[in-house]
Formats: structure tokens, sequence, C-alpha cells
């Protein structure tokens, strides 16, 4: 899989008209290793930079309760918002409209929508409730400008249209961790929501990567279509669900979401349980047992046996029995070479056929553990 141009968007992007010494650095580097390293030392220097003054980006949190007036003005004259990174948003300036979405809307409306952006969206969502105070059109709130930063600039006359707002697009002047902070301002305290320390924060996403939030149906959060989403970037797991034994995530029955949580956790491969298995017990219950007799690798890791998404074998099974088995068991005791009847019970003239048939679960049926009181062989 790949997430072309991640890692460099990490980096701030120099732009023209700047003379400071960090782009002057980022845009000398033209060639050799010495240079490299310089423009990532440059980039992580950044990266701590805006670590730090991030928190003091919340610009929207500033006066939930004020009116809208009111909050305006404070967060006008917030130090927090002055202290966004020259170098980066030269011509955003810290002050906001007087009007907000009014303002605005004198030139983004109705007749501007596109297939990307559509005006009314973002009214129809929870984003445009009128009656929240945390949301962003909601008492006192600093409307289109709690996302997109002080307006003031970009709505008069003299600046670049461009530079002087957070557009939170691809191309935008602003670092990924800038645009994700303008969201984390107010998303940042949610349990289930919070952006941890996972795979995707590391590889420098950004939460448009996923999130449309001006357009009717975000994509990413409706079962029928977030697999279309995530499988835009992960081509790999795409061909995974398509095989022909697979969780029924093309039927619709099941969505990524059931097992990963995009936003991160600490748990292996960002997964909604601690472990795999706590992951797989939580629809397969009937398999956590306790189980007179169990079955060591099951209770130990289903992946041992199981594709976690989808296989070419029944079952998602990870190899072909008797092969699958004889992981484990090759050498001692009866099953010792595969495909030949010999080392069975019985012998060649016994029921050895079951094994040239391949499959020993068809006597030890039970290969998840056995509750039978003689079922420690997993017979029964
Ligand atoms: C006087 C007209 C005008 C007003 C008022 C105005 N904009 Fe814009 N805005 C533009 C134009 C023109 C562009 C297109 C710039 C381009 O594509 O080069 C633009 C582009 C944008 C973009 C995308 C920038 C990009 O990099 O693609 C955003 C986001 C934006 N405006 C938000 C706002 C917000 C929020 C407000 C209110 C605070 C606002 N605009 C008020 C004229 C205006
Ligand atoms: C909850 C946060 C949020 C609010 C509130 C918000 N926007 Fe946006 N806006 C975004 C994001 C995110 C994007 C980037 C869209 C994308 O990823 O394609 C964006 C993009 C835009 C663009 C660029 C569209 C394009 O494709 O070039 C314009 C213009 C814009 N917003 C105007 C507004 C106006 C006007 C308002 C108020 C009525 C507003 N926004 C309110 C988050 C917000
Ligand atoms: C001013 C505060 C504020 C900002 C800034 C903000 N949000 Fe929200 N957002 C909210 C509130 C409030 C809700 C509704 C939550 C609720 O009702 O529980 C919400 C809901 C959402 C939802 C769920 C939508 C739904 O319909 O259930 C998503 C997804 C989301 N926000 C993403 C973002 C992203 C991405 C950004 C940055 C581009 C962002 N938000 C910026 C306040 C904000
Ligand atoms: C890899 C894709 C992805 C990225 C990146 C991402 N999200 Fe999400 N987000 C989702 C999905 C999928 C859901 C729906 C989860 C569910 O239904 O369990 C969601 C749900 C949400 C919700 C609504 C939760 C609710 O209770 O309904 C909010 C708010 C949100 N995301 C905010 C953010 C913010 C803020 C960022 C960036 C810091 C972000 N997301 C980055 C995929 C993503
Ligand atoms: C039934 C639960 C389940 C569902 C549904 C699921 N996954 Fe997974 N996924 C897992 C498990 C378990 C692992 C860890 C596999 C391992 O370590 O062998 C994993 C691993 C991954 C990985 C890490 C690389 C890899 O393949 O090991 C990616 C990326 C991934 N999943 C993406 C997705 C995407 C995208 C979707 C939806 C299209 C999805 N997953 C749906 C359980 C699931
Ligand atoms: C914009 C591209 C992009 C999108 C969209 C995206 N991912 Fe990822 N994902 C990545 C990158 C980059 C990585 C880290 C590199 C890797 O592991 O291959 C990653 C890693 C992962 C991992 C592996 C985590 C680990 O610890 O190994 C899982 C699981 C995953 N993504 C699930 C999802 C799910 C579920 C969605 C949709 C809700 C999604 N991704 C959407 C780019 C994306
Ligand atoms: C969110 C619920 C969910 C989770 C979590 C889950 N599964 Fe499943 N699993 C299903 C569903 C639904 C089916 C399809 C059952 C059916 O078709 O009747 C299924 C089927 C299976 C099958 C049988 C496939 C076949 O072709 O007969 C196996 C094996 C399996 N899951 C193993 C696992 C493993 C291993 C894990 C943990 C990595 C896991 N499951 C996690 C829901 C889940
Ligand atoms: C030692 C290998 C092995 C391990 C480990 C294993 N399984 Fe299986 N599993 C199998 C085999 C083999 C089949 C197919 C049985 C058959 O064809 O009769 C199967 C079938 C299944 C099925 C579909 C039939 C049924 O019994 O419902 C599910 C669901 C399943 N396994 C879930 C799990 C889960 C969850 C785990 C981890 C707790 C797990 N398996 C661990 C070998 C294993
Ligand atoms: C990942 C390794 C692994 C795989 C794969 C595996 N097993 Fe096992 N199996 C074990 C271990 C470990 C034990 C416990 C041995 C012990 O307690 O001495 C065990 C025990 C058994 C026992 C009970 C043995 C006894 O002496 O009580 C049977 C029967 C068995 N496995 C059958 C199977 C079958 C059939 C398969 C294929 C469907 C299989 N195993 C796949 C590791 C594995
Ligand atoms: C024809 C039925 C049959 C088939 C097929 C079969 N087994 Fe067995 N297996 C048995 C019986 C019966 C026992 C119990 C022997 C005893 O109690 O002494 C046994 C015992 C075992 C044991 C316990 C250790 C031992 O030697 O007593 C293991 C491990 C085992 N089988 C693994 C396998 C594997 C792996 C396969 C597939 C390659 C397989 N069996 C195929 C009937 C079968």
């Amino acid at each position: 899989m790949s997430a072309p141009g991640r890692s460099q968007a990490l980096m701030p992007k120099p732009f023209k008209g700047e003379g400071t010494p960090v782009s002057g650095v980022l845009q000398s580097s033209a060639d050799g290793q010495v240079a490299m390293n310089i423009h990532k030392t440059a980039a992580r220097a950044l990266l701590v930079l805006a670590a730090l003054v991030g928190p003091a980006l919340a610009w929207s949190a500033d006066a939930p309760e004020a009116s809208a007036s009111a909050a305006v003005a404070a967060a006008a004259s917030a130090p927090a918002a002055a202290s966004a990174p020259a170098s980066r948003a030269s011509q955003q300036g810290t002050e906001y409209t007087e009007k907000g979405a009014d303002t605005c809307n004198e030139c983004h409306d109705a007749e501007s929508s596109d297939n990307n952006w559509q005006y009314a969206a973002i009214f129809h969502g929870k984003h445009g409730q009128r009656n929240n105070p945390r949301a962003p059109f909601g008492p006192g709130g600093l409307q289109c400008e709690a996302c997109h930063g002080p307006g003031a600039h970009h709505a008069g006359k003299g600046y670049s249209k461009k530079l002087s707002i957070n557009s939170f697009k691809p191309d935008s002047h602003y670092s990924v961790e800038y645009r994700n902070q303008a969201c984390l301002a107010c998303h940042e305290n949610q349990n289930r929501n919070a952006w941890h320390t996972g795979a995707h924060e590391r590889a420098g996403l950004a939460c448009t990567d996923c999130h449309k939030i001006h357009q009717e149906r975000d994509k990413v959060r409706e079962r029928a279509t977030q697999a279309q989403v995530c499988e835009g970037c992960h081509k790999q797991q795409r061909a995974d669900f398509d095989r022909p034994s697979a969780h029924p995530v093309r039927q619709g029955r099941l969505v990524c979401t059931d097992c990963h949580q995009p936003h991160g956790t600490s748990n292996p491969s960002m997964l909604v349980g601690a472990t795999i298995n706590q992951t797989c017990y939580s629809c397969h219950a009937e398999k956590r047992g306790p189980l007179l007799w169990e079955h060591a690798p099951v209770a130990e890791d289903c992946t041992l046996c199981h594709r976690a998404h989808g296989s070419v074998r029944p079952t998602l099974l990870v190899q072909s029995q008797p092969l699958l088995c004889q992981q484990c068991h090759s050498v001692a005791g009866h099953p010792s070479v595969a495909r030949t009847a010999a080392g069975l019970p019985g012998g060649a003239a016994g029921p050895s056929v079951f094994l040239l048939a391949g499959a020993c679960t068809n006597c030890h049926t039970q290969v998840h553990g056995s509750n039978h009181p003689s079922g420690s062989k997993l017979l029964r």
C-alpha cells in the first residue's frame, strides 16, 4: 500500500516571498546526503515547534459562552492566534471577520458549490447545530472561522486568497499537524475520537484524508461506503476482501471499524481489542472458552490458523490441511508424514482415506477445543 507524498506533506512547504532562515535551509538542500540531513533536521525542528505551539492554537475554544462579536474581538486579540508560525501563515493574520459566515457567504455560496464542496452541507450536519455551544455555529461560535481560522485578511483586499486561509486541502501551505490541530481543538478530549498515537498519526495523515466536512455524506462514517475510503490507500486489503473466503465486508455485514480504531490505539494493528484474540472474541464469543480441553494455539492467537481479512483457502485458513496442522504437528506421533496413510491409527488399511483427503479435522473435529469429558484429543 502507499500514501504518496505523506512524508513530504509533513514538512512545511516554503513558499515564494518568504525569506526566513528555515525555509532558506529547506530550499537550499538541493542535493547530497549532508543537505538531506539538514533538511530532515530542519523539518524535525519545525515539527517540535509545531507541537509546542499546537495547543495554543485552540482559538475556537477561547470563548464558547460569549456573544459572537465578543468572541470575535477576544479571539482576535488572543496571543494564541498571534503565535501561528509566521514562516508558514504569513498572510492569515489574527483578525476575525465581524460578521462571520455572513461575510464568507458573500463570495462562497450555493452558486460556488461543486462535487467536493457543498455550501448547504455544513449547516445540515452536527457542525451546523445552532444550540450547541461547542459547535462552530452554536452560540458564541466562530462559525466558518472556528475551523478555517481568522478570515479578515482573506475576506478583505491585498492578500493572496490562498495564503490567507487554512484550506485543509492537501496543497495547503499549513502542515498536517497544524491543520489537524484546528480539528483537535474541539475533538481532542473526546475519548472515543481522540487522535492517539497510532500508525495513522505517525504516517502524517490529516483528519481530512478520511473526513469530508462540506459534503452531505461523510463516506468514511457510513457503513456502505467506508471500505472504499480505507481501500483507497490500503490496496492489499482491498485484494484480501475480494478473496473466495473473506469476512463479509463486501456484503456490507462488517466494516473495517468493527475491528480497527482508525484514530489509533496502543493495541496491535490499531485493533479495537487489546489483542487479536480479544478482537475476535467480540463476535465469536463461543471460541473464548473456558474449555475443558483447550487447543493451545487457539487461546494464543487465532491468526496462527486464520487470516483476519481473507484467504484463497476455505474458512479463512492460512494453509490447507494437513499442512495447516503439520506446521506444528510434524515429526512425532501418528500423523508424521503428510498425505501418507502409514502413520495413522489403523495403518495403511485403516481410515487413512481421511488423511489422504487431507482433513485432520475429519477426526479431530473440535479443533478449537473440547468440553467433552473424553475430548482430550479434540475428537469430540
Ligand atoms: C471577497 C470574496 C471572498 C470572501 C469574503 C471570502 N472568500 Fe474565501 N475565497 C475567495 C476566492 C476568490 C477564493 C479562491 C482562491 C483560489 O482558488 O485561488 C477563496 C478561497 C477560499 C478557500 C480555499 C483556499 C484554497 O487554498 O483553496 C477557503 C477555505 C475560503 N476561501 C474560506 C473563506 C472563509 C472561511 C471566508 C469567511 C471568513 C471567506 N473565504 C471569505 C474569496 C472570498
Ligand atoms: C468543522 C470545520 C469547518 C467549518 C465550520 C467550515 N469549514 Fe470550510 N472546510 C473545512 C475543511 C476540512 C475543508 C477541506 C475540504 C476538503 O477536504 O476537500 C474546507 C474547505 C472549504 C473551502 C474550499 C473548497 C474547495 O474545494 O476549494 C471553502 C471555500 C470553505 N471551506 C468555506 C467555508 C465556509 C464559507 C464556511 C462557513 C459557512 C466553512 N467553510 C465552515 C472545514 C470547515
Ligand atoms: C468549534 C468546535 C469544532 C471544530 C473546530 C471542529 N468540530 Fe467537529 N464537531 C464539533 C461538534 C460540537 C460536533 C458534534 C458532536 C456531538 O454532537 O457529539 C462535531 C462533530 C464532528 C463529526 C461527527 C459528525 C456527525 O455528524 O456526527 C466529525 C466527523 C467531525 N466533527 C470532524 C471534524 C473535523 C475533521 C474537524 C476539522 C476540520 C472538526 N470536526 C472541527 C465541533 C467542532
Ligand atoms: C483513517 C481515517 C480517519 C482519519 C484519518 C480520521 N478519522 Fe475520524 N472517523 C473515522 C471513521 C471511520 C469514523 C466512524 C467511526 C465509527 O463509526 O466507529 C470516524 C469518526 C469520527 C468522529 C465522530 C465520532 C462519533 O462519535 O460519531 C469524529 C468527531 C472524528 N472522527 C474526528 C476526527 C478528527 C478530529 C480527526 C483528525 C485528528 C480524524 N477524525 C481522523 C475515520 C478517520
Ligand atoms: C474481522 C476483523 C477485521 C476487519 C473487518 C478488518 N480487519 Fe484489518 N486486521 C485485522 C486483524 C486481526 C489484523 C492483524 C493481522 C495480523 O497481525 O496478522 C489486521 C491488520 C490490518 C492491517 C495491517 C496490515 C495487515 O494486513 O496485517 C491493515 C492495513 C488493515 N488491517 C486494514 C483493514 C481495512 C482497510 C479493513 C476494511 C476494508 C479491515 N482491515 C478490516 C482484523 C480486521
Ligand atoms: C490517506 C491514506 C489512508 C487512508 C484513507 C487510510 N489509511 Fe490506514 N494507513 C495509512 C498509512 C500510510 C499507514 C501506515 C503505513 C502502513 O502500515 O502501511 C496506515 C496503517 C493502517 C493500519 C495498520 C496499523 C498498524 O499498527 O500496523 C490499519 C489497521 C489501518 N491503516 C486501517 C485503516 C482503516 C480502517 C481505514 C479507513 C477507516 C484507513 N486505514 C484509511 C494510510 C491510510
Ligand atoms: C465484528 C464481528 C466480527 C469480528 C470481530 C470477527 N469476526 Fe469472524 N466472522 C464474522 C461474521 C459476520 C462472519 C460470517 C459468518 C457467516 O457467514 O455466518 C465471520 C466468519 C468467520 C469465519 C468463518 C469464515 C467462513 O468462510 O466460514 C472465521 C474463520 C472467522 N470469522 C474468524 C475470525 C477471526 C480469526 C477473527 C479475529 C481476527 C474474527 N473472525 C473476528 C464477524 C466477526
Ligand atoms: C489450530 C488452528 C486453528 C486456530 C488456532 C483457530 N482456528 Fe478457527 N478453524 C480452524 C479450522 C481448521 C477450521 C475449519 C473447521 C472445519 O473445516 O471443520 C476453523 C473454523 C473456524 C470458524 C468457522 C466454523 C466455526 O467453528 O464456527 C470460526 C468462526 C473460527 N474458526 C474462529 C476462530 C477463532 C475466533 C479463533 C481464535 C480464538 C480460531 N478460530 C483459532 C482452525 C483453527
Ligand atoms: C501453531 C501450532 C499448532 C497448530 C497449527 C496446530 N496445533 Fe494442535 N496442538 C498444538 C499444541 C502446542 C498442542 C498442545 C500439545 C501438548 O499439550 O503437548 C496441540 C495439541 C493438539 C491435540 C491434542 C494432543 C494431545 O496429546 O492431547 C490435537 C489432537 C491437535 N493438537 C490437533 C491439531 C489439528 C487437527 C490441527 C490442525 C487443524 C492442529 N492441531 C494445529 C499446536 C498446534
Ligand atoms: C482417521 C482419524 C484421524 C485422522 C484423519 C487424524 N487423526 Fe489424529 N488422532 C486420531 C486418534 C483416534 C487419536 C488418538 C490416539 C490415541 O488416543 O492414542 C489421534 C491423536 C492425535 C494426536 C495426539 C498425539 C498422539 O499421537 O496421540 C495428535 C497431535 C493428532 N492426532 C494430530 C493429527 C493431525 C495433525 C492429523 C492430520 C495430519 C490427524 N491427527 C489426523 C485420529 C485421527
